[in-house]
């Protein structure tokens, strides 16, 4: 195979993989706490001391110390070797391998400008709320929909003024602005060349990626008019099937996140997050797509989608349905909850309260239940034809299921209502394949889904990096040992913290660490370019960066050595670190040019250069 494989799309091809699929497959895991355990497949043991986390994407023995990511597992245990293990997991995705091409990181540069901006946009849209008289009218108007300060700033809503240019002061150059906020959507270009602001008078809700990166804008016309949301179309940052609106939020707010509640609105996210319930998301005006369900199965395993009780509430329940089924596990689920005609999550829970609105969520009916009951209300099992009519509606949902275990489970239950026994139902469903069939299959398909028993073949985020992922609970007596070492060694307890934790990196500027020479620094700057270039990032994937070096056992140990912390701290102890080794670095710049100074060697220049330290270091105190 020529060329070498790009780290980007390994970075890739490990976002995609789960570790506990790739390994349960070949050794069966159990369920223990957050993790998985299994008897050690690397050594001769009888009690599990083998276990796999899946927000790490990492395995650890504490018996033998086997320990990796999913290329690791099935080099050691299929004895492959790298290329093949990359190929066997990108077929698993049905991605194909590339070839190394340089063009990536142009690309990433171009898009990291157009994040910057859009973070300017949504800034100077949320200042516009503050500006008196301009903002009253957004904040009578937010204040009138039962929202808080303190969920409108969680969640960024900002206001757009009337004007055709909002926008101008964002940047010097007028004209490459202009170009920017016409790539990213923001402005809408004439024909004569002239470009005006797409979004104007509304209250506008970012809509963010799962690093929180602002990728669009959803605005919503105070009151009345049309139409009532404009958002932003599909640009090079944006694509509606893929993202969800308050993803990130979600999980910047909640730990661990046990179900997720998929609702329709960017109102019905925000009214919920008022009544303190926080893991939901909305789809952006579009349809629930596999991609979606993907990404969200990664953050838990329990999806409870919400619709309207009404008549296109009924069928958006087929089309989740027909999306969710290939992806169903028996370790997953996926419920429905409907709401009375009229309602929605927003009005709802202002209703009832979050007390009342969870109980709904918890008694919402589960996906197969839901689906028996559709199916079985369509035919009178009293007739005759009644059994026979019931196998033939019920195909096509049995061929979306690829699950065997559930797939065993649901024809089961379909053959014990029919009648018969589960070998004459398989074998009636493999010999029938009758017009009528096909028309039932499709009648509750859009287009969009014909492609449900193929893998997507997109880009696919990789799972939650938040919660508890130490492997062991921190034995007090450890504590302060802890403390002495990490004064010792700052950065490996910076790249064992980021290792482990990457969600918690501060957003602060750490570039003077490549002034630093130091082998800690250097990976830890290396770690820090990975992770913010990186959307979605896991242990597995920052230690992969590093195979083949000398670094990566030592990686390995990092990833794995417990780090007595509760990880709602780890960002603090993270800043505090960062903030050291800065002064630290400092210090001794200082002290160099402190020595010219006194052996008389000291430029003009330099000097400048110790008035801006000196001030540095005044302001870090
Ligand atoms: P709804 O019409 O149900 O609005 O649209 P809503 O969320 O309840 O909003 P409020 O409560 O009236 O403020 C649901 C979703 O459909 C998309 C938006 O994503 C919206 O959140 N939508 C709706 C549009 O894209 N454009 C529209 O004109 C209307
Ligand atoms: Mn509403």
């Amino acid at each position: 195979m020529a060329g070498r494989i790009p780290q980007t799309f390994l970075n890739e091809l490990l976002a995609r993989t789960d570790l506990v699929e790739v390994i349960d497959r070949r050794v069966p895991l159990k369920k223990a706490g957050r993790n998985y355990s299994a008897c050690c497949p690397f050594h001769n043991e009888k009690t599990p001391s083998f276990s796999v986390n899946p927000d790490k994407q990492f395995y650890y023995c504490f018996g033998c110390g086997a320990s990796g990511n999913a290329l690791t597992f099935l080099m050691e245990y299929e004895g492959q070797d790298f290329v093949a293990a990359v190929e066997d997991l990108a077929g698993q995705q049905s991605m194909d391998i590339p070839r190394e091409s340089g063009q990536d990181d142009a690309v990433y540069a171009e898009n990291q400008q157009l994040f910057d901006l859009m973070e300017k946009v949504a800034d100077s849209y949320q200042q516009n709320l503050k500006k008196r008289p301009l903002g009253i009218k957004a904040v009578e108007y937010l204040k009138q929909r039962g929202l808080s300060g303190e969920i409108a700033k969680l969640y960024g809503i900002g206001y757009v003024p009337g004007e055709w240019q909002n926008l101008q002061h964002l940047g010097k150059d007028q004209l490459k602005l202009q170009e920017q906020l016409v790539k990213t959507g923001m402005m809408i270009r004439k024909d004569n060349g002239h470009a005006y602001d797409r979004f104007r008078d509304r209250i506008m809700f970012p809509i963010r990626n799962r690093r929180g990166q602002v990728l669009g804008f959803g605005g919503r016309v105070i009151d009345q008019g049309e139409p009532k949301y404009l958002n932003s179309p599909e640009t090079t940052l944006f694509h509606k099937g893929k993202e969800l609106y308050g993803i990130f939020e979600m999980r910047r707010k909640l730990r661990d996140i046990e179900q997720i509640i998929i609702v329709e609105g960017y109102m019905d996210v925000v009214a919920l997050a008022q009544y303190g319930i926080y893991n939901s998301v909305a789809t952006l005006g579009t349809a629930t797509t596999s991609e979606h369900l993907q990404t969200l199965f990664r953050i838990c395993h329990t999806l409870v989608f919400c619709f309207d009780g009404d008549r296109a509430g009924r069928a958006a329940a087929l089309r989740a349905l027909n999306h969710a089924l290939p992806q169903l596990k028996d370790t997953r689920e996926v419920r429905l909850m409907f709401l009375p005609d009229g309602e929605d999550p927003d009005s709802m829970v202002r209703a009832i309260g979050m007390k009342a609105f969870n109980e709904r969520v918890e008694s919402a009916s589960t996906l197969f239940d839901y689906l028996i009951e559709h199916l079985t209300s369509q035919v009178d099992m009293n007739t005759f034809e009644g059994p026979a009519k019931l196998v033939h509606l019920a195909k096509p949902f049995a061929q979306q299921i690829t699950d065997p275990i559930l797939l065993s489970r649901f024809t089961h239950k379909i053959a014990e209502l029919s009648g018969l026994a589960d070998r004459q139902l398989e074998e009636s469903w493999r010999e029938d394949s009758s017009s009528g069939t096909k028309a039932v299959a499709n009648s509750t398909q859009t287009p969009s889904n014909s492609n449900n028993f193929e893998p997507d073949r997109k880009f696919q985020q990789n799972q939650s990096a938040f919660g508890s992922t130490s492997y062991e609970e921190p034995p007090p007596s450890h504590i302060n040992q802890q403390t002495e070492s990490r004064n010792k060694a700052p950065f490996r307890r910076a790249i064992a913290l980021l290792l482990q934790h990457p969600e918690a990196l501060p957003p602060a500027d750490m570039s003077w660490l490549g002034s630093i020479e130091e082998l800690g620094a250097r990976i830890l700057l290396n770690l820090i370019k990975i992770i913010e270039k990186n959307e979605e990032v896991t242990t597995a994937i920052l230690v992969e960066n590093w195979r083949g070096t000398a670094e990566h056992p030592h990686l390995i140990k990092l990833a794995n050595q417990p780090l007595y912390a509760e990880s709602e701290n780890i960002n603090a102890e993270l800043s505090e670190i960062f903030k050291r080794l800065e002064k630290n670095y400092l210090l001794d710049q200082w002290d160099s040019l402190l020595e010219k100074v006194r052996n008389g060697s000291v430029t003009a220049a330099e000097k400048e250069e110790m008035k801006r330290l000196q001030a540095e270091l005044s302001k870090q105190g």
